[in-house]
């Protein structure tokens, strides 16, 4: 095998701006993969006046050569999938670059009324998901009835699975009635299904053969480590694998097939949805970080939990991705602090604690401050344009996360990255 699987993934709660960084590393491939995931993700990347909302396809669109793969451990929602092409189409993206694995399950629109129904019933629990009905299709997946993108291209046996996971469905709700119509929704997403075919390709075989001709391809991660359905914090987690180990089960290859890790960490820690969030902030340092870093959710709206940088949490993710390299985001954010906090330790009852202990009621963390700094920094372009305090604080967080930092961004703009 002549070929090498680098990747780009987020370590933190998702939102670390992910898209912008896959766009940034793009330039070095042939293929950018997703792995994982699905409609769930929002990737945000801006070039000029160009501004793209990715939810499934990889962030590289805007890279005319690169080609774009949705891997076999995604879930995608055909319907979805055709009007995400179209946006794309209309700012002049060459779609017939876009391929799908015919391995990927198809969400459904029933695994949306699951979703939202299941959230509604765990009350005080729920977990505070997309609604996208990204669970129970991977829920049906595990439970062997769910419908692979490779099914839909054979109408007969369409037809018979859509039948089967219906009745599997109406069975486990108390009022069938909550679905769509049968008949409609086999029509239309069979209609779907016949515009999507000239895209879906054998997954296996579309990744081995580009390895074997020495393609390079970069897998994007989506979500992010900690709402990583096996070592997230559980059970307010996403359905799927976001670590490394997700790229091997997501797209089909072996462990020696994978290069460079490349983590994307935020320079604050934010959260969407319900669950622990040791660094959390409710006080005026964490409205800051929300309205300075216009931290509102991309795919509901929703307004994002902003705490501090969780230095914890973001050695655990970097052990659990085996990163190589940290790009660390929205580090403008920060201007205008008059001390920047990190978590540097959770404690339970006196001793040393993990972050699934989170949610005990005698968990406490604790926070070290370093200066912050007023000056705004978005016109930097080289680690030495920086204020002290700045990149005092950077190398702090190299230091207690143990990985080095080889890119930062003070801005939106491509130009605003700068390597460390
Ligand atoms: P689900 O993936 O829709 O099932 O949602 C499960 C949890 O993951 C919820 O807390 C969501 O807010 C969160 N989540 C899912 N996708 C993303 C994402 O792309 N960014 C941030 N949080 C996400």
């Amino acid at each position: 095998m002549s070929g090498r699987i680098d990747a780009v993934l987020g370590m933190q709660w998702g939102d670390e701006g992910k898209g912008r960084i896959v766009d940034w590393y793009a330039r070095g491939y042939d293929v950018v993969a997703r792995f994982g995931g699905g409609d769930n993700a929002g990737h945000r990347i801006e070039v000029g006046e160009t501004k793209l909302a990715l939810r499934l396809v990889p962030s590289a669109a805007l890279h005319p050569t690169v080609e774009l793969f949705v891997g076999s451990g995604c879930v995608v929602n055909l319907e979805g999938a055709l009007d995400e092409l179209a946006r794309l189409a209309e700012v002049g993206v060459d779609i017939s670059r876009v391929r799908f694995s015919d391995r990927a399950h198809i969400v459904l629109p029933d695994h949306g009324v699951l979703d939202r129904a299941a959230e509604s019933a765990r009350g005080e629990q729920r977990i505070g998901t997309t609604g996208r009905g990204i669970g129970p299709a991977y829920a049906d997946r595990v439970s062997r009835i769910g419908i692979t993108l490779g099914e839909t291209l054979d109408e007969s046996l369409f037809r018979s699975r859509l039948r089967a996971i219906r009745s599997a469905h109406e069975r486990a709700v108390p009022e069938p009635s909550v679905f769509p119509d049968f008949r409609e929704m086999e029509d239309r997403l069979l209609a779907a299904a016949a515009r999507l075919r000239a895209a879906i390709v054998d997954g296996v075989a579309y990744v081995h053969d580009r390895l074997a001709a020495g393609k390079r391809i970069l897998a994007e991660g989506a979500q992010g480590t900690l709402l990583d359905l096996s070592f997230g914090s559980y059970p307010f987690v996403t359905s799927s694998q976001c670590t490394a180990g997700g790229i091997c089960t997501g797209l089909g290859v072996g462990p020696s097939a994978i290069g460079r890790i490349i983590g994307i960490l935020k320079a604050y820690t934010t959260r969407v949805g319900e669950g622990p969030f040791p660094s959390e902030l409710h006080d005026a340092a964490g409205e800051h970080l929300r309205a300075a870093g216009r931290e509102f959710g991309t795919v509901t709206g929703r307004p994002r939990r902003c705490g501090w940088f969780d230095a914890v949490a973001a050695r655990y993710a970097a052990a659990l991705n085996g990163a190589h390299a940290i790009a660390l985001t929205k580090l403008d954010v920060l201007s205008g602090l008059d001390r920047v906090g990190i978590v540097t330790g959770y404690r339970r009852g006196g001793s040393p604690a993990t972050l699934a202990e989170a949610g005990s009621p005698d968990f406490a963390v604790e926070i070290e401050y370093l200066d912050g700094w007023n000056e705004e920094i978005g016109s930097a372009r080289r680690l030495g344009d920086l204020p002290d305090a700045t990149r005092r604080y950077i190398s702090r967080l190299e230091t207690l996360v143990g990985v080095p930092i080889e890119l930062f961004s003070v801005g939106p703009e491509r130009e605003s990255l700068i390597r460390a």
